[in-house]
């Protein structure tokens, strides 16, 4: 595929969709799917989507209210925010984390509401690396210095992210190995307190995609320079990962399938990748994301505007991806369902103007299989 701006809905309708659907009474994106040993209603995640409204990675009030909305909204699956694995790993000092048995604890009532509501509670862990220790997007997303309540970033090689952003520290392989425990324990974590999902972040220039993407990477040692060197944190973050999540449970990763960015990394390259991770076995699903790693980028956006990229994963190496970006219409979603374009859509500006697209759109597309909470059954008036 080409990253061209190839309209993600120019097979959307047509008399092809039309007789699938007739063979069976509900639209593909109220079909069940089941990944491992988990089964999920429908095919709508909620896209993980940073609060900036925690206090000392804990979540709290809103948290609960957000993630419990989309639940009762009827999204199949709710996933958390970027739940970072260690305090210098936040992007912002207001993220979630998981070092800590109280932010578990916190987390389990937040995962158990989302079960009892029928949706499957999914956690993202990820690692902001040398894009840590910014101001919340409403305090202007700039650099907070060490001086002033931020604190000292690391990264795959001493490359500043922009003009005027901090050099991070360069990891070293302790320091790698430091990382690679924290992801495992917030794993275990993760586990324990109820999520029944796992989403590596290894997307929007963050510490992973800092470590494969060649525009911020210069090492020289087996983690730096070839290929398989670049992807080798990727790699041991699995293995952290599958050492503390059951093997019956599904793992997904999100990528940046392209820097969109000469000379960066490519949709080629996450081709490569992906078909690795697929003689691996250990991966369920990609969640083909893109960008963040370079201001230079440019991307052409417009409705599922990523959604070539998943296809592209999808039939190139077999493997079951998520298409995110601008999917806003209940027909677009459908429409890359019913295409094999991707097995789940991910759904984030569009859930947060409306916890209930999920519900309007099954009425919209007439799917048969779907029930609103009986607390709110009067109000299925669409
Ligand atoms: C407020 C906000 C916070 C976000 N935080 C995260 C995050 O924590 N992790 C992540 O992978 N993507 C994050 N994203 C990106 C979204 O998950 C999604 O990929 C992006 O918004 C495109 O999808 P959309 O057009 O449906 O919003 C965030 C987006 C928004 C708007």
């Amino acid at each position: 595929m080409s990253e061209t701006n190839a309209s993600a809905d120019s097979r959307v309708t047509g008399e092809n969709a039309r007789r699938i659907l007739r063979r069976d009474p509900n639209p593909h994106l109220f079909r069940p799917i089941t990944f491992r040993s988990v089964t999920v209603r429908n095919r709508i995640m909620l896209s993980p989507m940073c609060q900036y409204s925690a206090q000392d990675g804990t979540p709290n009030d809103w948290h609960f209210t957000h993630l419990g909305a989309r639940a009762t909204g009827g999204a199949g699956i709710v996933c958390t925010e970027a739940v970072h694995v260690a305090p210098r790993g936040r992007i912002t000092a207001h993220d979630l984390g998981l070092w800590n048995d109280a932010q578990r604890d916190a987390l389990a009532r937040i995962a158990g509401f989302v079960a009892r509501q029928g949706a499957v509670p999914a956690i993202q862990l990820g690692h902001a690396g040398r894009k840590a220790s910014v101001g919340r997007p409403w305090e202007g997303t700039r650099p907070v210095p060490p001086s002033d309540g931020g604190w000292t970033t690391v990264g795959p090689s001493a490359l500043a992210y922009a003009d005027g952003w901090p050099i991070p520290t360069a990891l070293d392989s302790a320091g790698i190995q430091a990382e690679l425990d924290a992801l495992a324990q917030a794993t275990r974590r993760a586990f324990e307190a109820g999520f029944k999902i796992v989403e590596l972040h290894a997307a929007h220039g963050y510490l992973i995609h800092q470590f494969y993407s060649p525009l911020s990477n210069d090492r020289r040692d087996s983690y730096g320079g070839s290929f398989d060197n670049r992807i080798r944190f990727l790699v041991e973050s699995l293995d952290a990962m599958r050492s503390e999540w059951p093997a019956d449970l599904p793992l997904f990763v999100r990528l940046s399938i392209s820097d969109w960015v000469e000379g960066g990394w490519t949709a080629e390259d996450s081709v490569r990748l992906c078909k690795l991770l697929k003689a691996r076995g250990d991966v369920d699903l990609i969640d083909s994301s893109s960008g963040g790693n370079d201001p230079r980028q440019q991307i052409p956006i417009h409705p599922g505007y990523q959604v070539p990229f998943a296809r592209q994963i999808r039939t190139e190496t077999g493997l079951a991806t998520g298409a995110v970006g601008l999917i806003n219409a209940p027909d677009l979603a459908e429409s890359i369902i019913a295409n094999g374009d991707a097995d789940l859509v991910l759904l984030g500006r569009g859930l947060l103007a409306d916890p209930h697209w999920p519900l309007k759109a099954a009425t919209m597309l007439k799917a048969q299989n779907v029930v609103w909470p009986v607390q709110y059954e009067r109000s299925n008036i669409f």
